[in-house]
């Protein structure tokens, strides 16, 4: 058997999966705090809790780890946690991020914002783990002063479940051993420090960052490397895991979009769409291309491709708003919004509402437009906030298209995702067929699809990744209705 787990903004999961078959053989989960700013002991908290409640991970041969990507889990010389971690949500950093982009180049921003993504793939947002180095470091002097490791969410659960943690600490019997933090390539690419086409860090881009070269950046292993290595978990996380003294192994892992890529199966041409705490427009590809304008982050998924994002901030919590303000549960949104006609009689909804990242507008806030006696109905209002949402999401696929990469095959994934009004909405604003799959914790299937192939290549480096598929349950059909993305393009850039 392997384990999947994601760790993610807001839990934990775990999926076990049968390793050649990859069928399901039992589940767990566990809430923790979620936030902006969250201790990472949550994770390894909330990783037991699911761990027990998949029944125990002793008969687990490999186990990888998919996580939120992006955050910033900064270690002493003793291995602890110095501050709460900085997740990807957190807009603090942001002047940050424009410092760091007008040092690069010439000193125009233009030039800059080139310059770091032909670096290393991405123009700095807030999200990204550089910039949040930058805020430590002009922020918080003696934190900064004490780094003696950075890791991503993903690096220190996988660390700790291989046995390692602060010295002292009776769940780490491998004690605070930095150097043998690891992680991959796709989780890697989202640091701002990483150049995923060179297969290398840049550290020069960290130092200009936190002033310092002299940390510990987790190892960047591949599958059949990781088999090699085997990280074994060990008997300490026998008494908190249950993951036994076996030598389960522990893959690289990913970041979460690039798990959820290969849990769903996606190769070139295929784009999925996530509506969850971020809004996700990825698409594999062959090579990553370098986006001046910020729209596009050129990470890299979990394989040897290039992971293609546009990433927005609002997402399912737009959803969640407009529950809010007419007070009705998911499937009272659904209804209301399925009442009101396409475009909702010119009622749009900027969703912008604590702040964008695609396009870069971190202090936006939202707006509502075309208010009249007609629009001011609940159906026009829940109609706007969905048909806003997605056209956010629309823009992203746009400037994925402008980069070149095809699109062949569209799926719609993410809790908001199973929404009728959002199905119903979706083929309208996107203009495409679209493909529902069937429901499933698409990251963590793709790490435990990874810890197959840790497994297999374990026993022979050159064996094929195992050949699991995710069917589609349902293709919606193309209903493009263009005065809703019209309309919307029409007021967007007046906020
Ligand atoms: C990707 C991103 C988010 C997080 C969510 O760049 O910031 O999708 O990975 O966990």
């Amino acid at each position: 058997l392997v384990a999947g787990v994601d760790t993610s903004t807001q839990s934990c999961k775990i999926v076990v999966r049968d390793a050649e078959t990859g069928a399901l053989v039992r589940t767990g989960s566990a809430k923790h705090p979620d936030g902006t700013e969250v201790d990472p002991q949550h994770w390894w908290d909330a990783f037991k809790e699911a761990a027990a409640a998949a029944g125990g991970l002793a008969d687990v041969a490999a186990l990888s780890v998919g996580g939120q990507q992006h955050g910033m889990v900064v270690l002493d010389a003793d291995g602890n946690v110095i501050r709460p971690a900085l997740l990807w949500n957190d807009n603090r950093s942001a002047p940050s991020a424009e410092a760091l982009i007008s040092e690069l180049g010439d000193g125009s921003r233009e030039a800059g914002a080139q310059a770091w993504a032909d670096a290393v793939g991405s123009v700095l947002v807030a999200s990204l783990t550089v910039t949040k180095l930058r805020w430590l470091r002009d922020n918080e002097p003696e934190n900064a002063a004490k780094v003696a490791a950075v890791a991503l969410p993903h690096d220190w659960l996988s660390w700790r479940i291989a046995g390692y943690g602060p010295a002292g600490d009776p769940t780490a019997p491998l004690g605070p051993q930095l150097d043998k933090l690891f992680t991959d390539r796709s989780d890697a690419s989202g640091t701002g420090y990483y150049d995923a086409s060179a297969g290398q860090y840049r550290p020069d881009l960290l130092e200009r960052a936190l002033g310092r070269t002299d940390v510990v950046l987790p190892r960047v292993v591949g599958v059949a490397e990781a088999g090699a290595v085997a990280h074994p978990a060990v008997a300490g996380g026998a008494t908190a895991t249950s993951l036994g003294s076996n030598g389960c192994l522990v893959g690289p892992g990913a970041g979460d979009n690039a798990g959820a890529s290969l849990g769903l199966g996606m190769t070139s041409g295929d784009i999925a769409i996530s509506i969850g705490t971020s809004g996700v427009v990825s698409a594999v590809a062959p090579k990553r291309t370098a986006d001046g304008s910020g729209a596009i982050n050129g990470f890299a998924d979990a394989t040897g491709n290039a992971l293609m994002l546009a990433v927005t901030l609002n997402a399912a919590r737009v959803l969640d708003a407009a529950r809010e303000v007419l007070d009705v549960d998911f499937d009272g949104l659904a209804e209301l919004a399925l009442q009101a006609p396409p475009g909702s009689d010119g009622l749009v909804l900027v969703p912008y509402l604590e702040g964008e990242r695609t396009p870069n507008r971190p202090s936006a806030t939202g707006t509502l437009h075309g208010i009249r006696l007609a629009t001011s109905t609940r159906a026009h209002l829940a109609r706007a906030y969905i048909e806003g949402m997605l056209c956010g999401l629309a823009d992203g696929l746009d400037a994925l298209r402008a980069q070149g990469v095809s699109v062949d095959r569209v799926m719609l994934i993410g809790g908001a995702a199973q929404s009728p009004a959002v199905q119903q909405i979706a083929p309208q604003v996107f203009g495409l067929p679209i493909g529902i799959p069937e429901p499933g914790e698409y990251v963590a299937d793709g790490a435990a699809r990874q810890a197959a192939w840790v497994l297999a290549a374990a026993a022979d480096p050159d064996a094929a990744a195992p050949a699991w598929s995710t069917t589609i349950a349902t293709t919606l059909a193309a209903d493009p209705r263009p005065v809703i993305r019209e309309q919307y393009a029409a007021v967007r850039d007046l906020a």
